[in-house]
């Protein structure tokens, strides 16, 4: 009983959210790096307001991040002494091509990775990477609209291409693109896009969702090719839908919102789109540009594993209700309450992580994997550095004691869990450095000040113990 022998302990990261270092190494620039904090940073998100480059008067976080450029050895050690089995980072695609469409790779950003795979190996722990963790190439966004246009296709490919035959024996297990549904909410994150004034928005995210699902397919076909031991995953921003009460018209608008995130995974995991979505498409118009070919490679290169984030459970809307809204990943949601939040407003639900997993197991049967959770919270610490985080352990005991309900009880089959930002990182949503989830404090403030400085939290002793023991010492 209890979670298998070899299930994959660890905590995730992205690139832009830690590494800093955005001009080192021969390093191009990335939609990521000209995101800034404040007010404009929501509109840029979403690509209504377009920033492609550093002003004078705004703060750009992923610049330096927490700099763990220079400082991965030492945190790769903190990682190992938690007994991490698994770390999932994410390759920066402009340390390895810096424009996105050149036809040789940047020797100097891929032997930076090749250390840092090294270093895990090293320590025992199996990186788990993310190719594109929400960055995009300037250039690409520049000169071809970035996933809009067809021809990103090609440049992913060689980004593929690259990486798994350079890292083979260093990386087995691979995600093809973080949060894959989020280019609906985040389409300047999620896909390089910025609209035109007038644009059909809808019309363009869809296609370049059927870009990236083509993509991810070809990558799966050439990481099997390459490396036959290769993992190859989707990943969801997934949290169940509740309908708001049992009126027929709320559980029919859960199912509706359910199946815009699910569109993207079942596509990746069964090998075609589902007969909903392409009623839906042609109900709003949506007529997407298509070569015979990409059926094909979809059908032939599903994924062999769903991972997916969890933070929260979500309530669909009410059709004509009063509904107060509050805070989630990226998009909002209507109000549960029966639930606590965060600080930030992200409601709490252990429970909805047991439903969550179940959900996504029964429909797709294929092993999953948890590859962010956590709650982001502001760290208080004292004199020394030192916080004392039981709030943090709250929240991931009460989560780690769901996902072992939905093994034990329910037999889902669950490879692996990391939690988010096990160091502390710049947020994705609100660029800050306050909201912290990491198991190891990084003295640096929202403006940038600070020593980098890393101090263990309660927490690290806490997660070390329950990975020592297979999930067992809560
Ligand atoms: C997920 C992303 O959306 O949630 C991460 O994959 C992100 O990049 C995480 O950091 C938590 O969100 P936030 O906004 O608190 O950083």
């Amino acid at each position: 009983m209890g979670f298998r022998s070899d299930f994959l302990w660890g905590g995730a990261t992205a690139a832009n959210q830690c590494e800093g270092g955005y001009d080192q190494g021969g390093r191009g620039l990335a939609n990521v790096d000209v995101i800034p904090t404040g007010p404009d940073r929501s509109a840029i998100i979403q690509g209504k307001e377009k920033m492609l480059a550093f002003d004078d008067t705004h703060f750009y976080p992923a610049k330096e991040a927490i700099d763990m450029y220079h400082h991965y050895k030492e945190d790769i050690a903190l990682f190992a002494e938690m007994g991490f089995k698994t770390y999932r980072l994410s390759i920066a695609w402009t340390r390895i091509f810096p424009l996105g469409d050149e036809l040789e790779p940047n020797e100097e950003g891929l032997l930076f990775y090749q250390r840092l795979f090294e270093e895990c190996q090293k320590h025992g722990i199996e990186p788990l990477v993310t190719i594109t963790h929400f960055d995009c190439p300037i250039h690409l966004i520049k000169e071809y609209g970035g996933w809009r246009n067809r021809k990103m296709l090609t440049f992913y490919e060689r980004l593929c291409r690259t990486v798994f035959t350079r890292y083979k024996g260093l990386v087995r297990y691979w995600l093809t693109f973080n949060e894959i549904n989020m280019i609906l909410h985040a389409p300047f994150l999620g896909a390089g896009l910025c609209f035109e004034p007038g644009e059909d928005e809808e019309q363009v995210k869809y296609q370049a969702a059927h870009h990236e699902l083509v993509a991810s397919a070809i990558a799966t076909k050439i990481a099997h090719e390459i490396d036959p031991e290769n993992q190859v995953g989707c990943m969801l921003a997934a949290g169940s839908y509740y309908a708001f009460n049992c009126n027929p018209e709320n559980v029919w608008s859960s199912r509706t919102k359910d199946r815009q995130n699910y569109f993207f995974i079942d596509v990746q995991a069964r090998g075609y789109y589902p007969t909903y979505a392409l009623k839906q498409m042609e109900q709003a118009g949506i007529e997407l540009v298509t070569e015979e070919k990409d059926f094909e490679l979809l059908a032939e290169h599903t994924v062999d594993f769903i991972s997916f984030s969890y933070y929260s459970s979500r309530v669909a809307p009410v059709k004509d209700g009063e509904q107060a809204e509050t805070a989630g990943n990226i998009f909002a949601s209507v109000k549960n309450p029966f639930l606590e939040a965060s600080e930030w407003g992200w409601q709490i639900d252990p429970l909805g992580l047991r439903i969550t997993l179940n959900d996504i197991w029964d429909r797709y049967q294929k092993p999953m994997f948890i590859v962010e959770n956590g709650l982001g919270a502001v760290d208080v610490p004292d004199e020394t550095g030192y916080v004392e985080d039981d709030y943090r352990i709250d929240y991931l005991a009460a989560h780690i004691q769901a996902m072992k309900d939905a093994v034990e009880l329910d037999g889902v089959d669950l490879i692996g869990y990391n939690t988010w930002g096990c160091i502390d990182l710049v947020s994705a949503g609100t660029g800050e450095m306050k909201k912290r989830y990491g198991f190891i404090y990084v003295d640096r403030d929202n403006e940038g000040n600070g020593t980098l400085k890393r101090t263990k939290k309660k927490s690290f002793d806490w997660y070390k113990q329950v990975i020592a023991s297979n999930g067992e010492n809560l």
